[in-house]
């Protein structure tokens, strides 16, 4: 039996998970929360399948051995190339990951035509392919990887020119073609929505996974009989740098929070 007081263990390539943190905090608030932000990796997005698969095994690794009872993969890129890996590496372990939300997007649009905001990876990912096979039902896609966004919002820039620039050269072809709904499949964009909910206007719905993954979080946790009522602490690790993803914590959350640093040996493993 997993003790309840065992943290929920989180990770993303950067401050995007930030966003699934604050829903399962909301969800959960007596749960202790152990965040991994890979800074020193940030963006997953361009990189090789099998290198992302690389640093979630090791990352995973690290928040067990740091006795996290359920691994929470709080980024799609990572989830689209490691999630399967994951699951069969550590198979006493419960993850949830991420997908783009094409399902409800499919449920919800009245013109037939949605935008899918994703990094490279997530594109090219199996995962992805099967949530369109199994879910589009007939809806027309229209897909954006928004370069260079993910470094925007690591630096904290939420409204600035240059994310604008990237935000409106992906809506506004989508717009033209009509779309309603536009889905979030990067953890990092919903930090965003303010604005592309400006860009967008009202009549277009965004649609943020991370309320559901939280939910689906506490149920895992409460159907494991593993859930916390004492709890409450969070503690942030980041590759990067402490004094960078510090200021994040307090632009993106409104959170004060110390953060441990750890560094990389290779692409498998995390100095200990
Ligand atoms: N937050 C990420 C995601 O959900 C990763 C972005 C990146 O590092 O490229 O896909």
């Amino acid at each position: 039996m997993i003790p309840a007081k065992y943290p929920i263990g989180i990770f993303d390539s950067g401050v995007g998970g930030l966003s699934v943190l604050r829903e399962i905090r909301a969800e959960m608030p007596y749960e202790d929360i152990l965040y991994f932000g890979d800074q020193g990796h940030v963006p997953y997005g361009p990189r090789p399948m099998k290198q992302i698969q690389d640093f979630s095994e090791a990352i995973s690794r690290y928040l067990l051995l740091q006795h996290a009872k359920i691994i929470v993969v709080a980024c799609n890129t990572a989830s689209a190339a490691a999630l399967r890996y994951l699951r069969k590496t550590f198979p006493h372990v419960p993850f949830v990951g991420m997908e783009p939300a094409v399902k409800p997007a499919a449920e919800k649009t009245q013109t037939g035509k949605v935008g899918v905001l994703a990094t490279p990876a997530t594109f090219q990912g199996a995962l992805y392919a099967s949530v369109v096979e199994r879910f589009a039902n007939g809806v027309e896609l229209f897909q954006n990887t928004c370069n260079g966004l993910v470094q925007e919002i690591e630096r904290g820039n939420l409204n600035g020119d240059e994310t604008r620039r990237i935000l409106k050269n992906a809506l506004q072809p989508m717009l033209a073609e009509n779309i309603d709904t536009v889905v979030l499949g990067c953890t990092h964009y919903p930090f965003v929505i303010p604005l592309i909910q400006e860009i967008v206007g009202d009549n277009v719905q965004v649609i943020n996974p991370a309320p559901a993954v939280a939910r689906q979080v506490k149920r895992l946790v409460e159907a494991g009989r593993m859930a916390n009522e004492q709890g409450g602490a969070i503690r942030i690790i980041t590759s990067g740098e402490s004094e960078m993803v510090k200021s994040s914590l307090m632009v993106l959350l409104g959170m004060d929070a110390e953060v441990e640093t750890v560094t990389w040996k290779t692409d498998r493993e995390i100095a200990a």
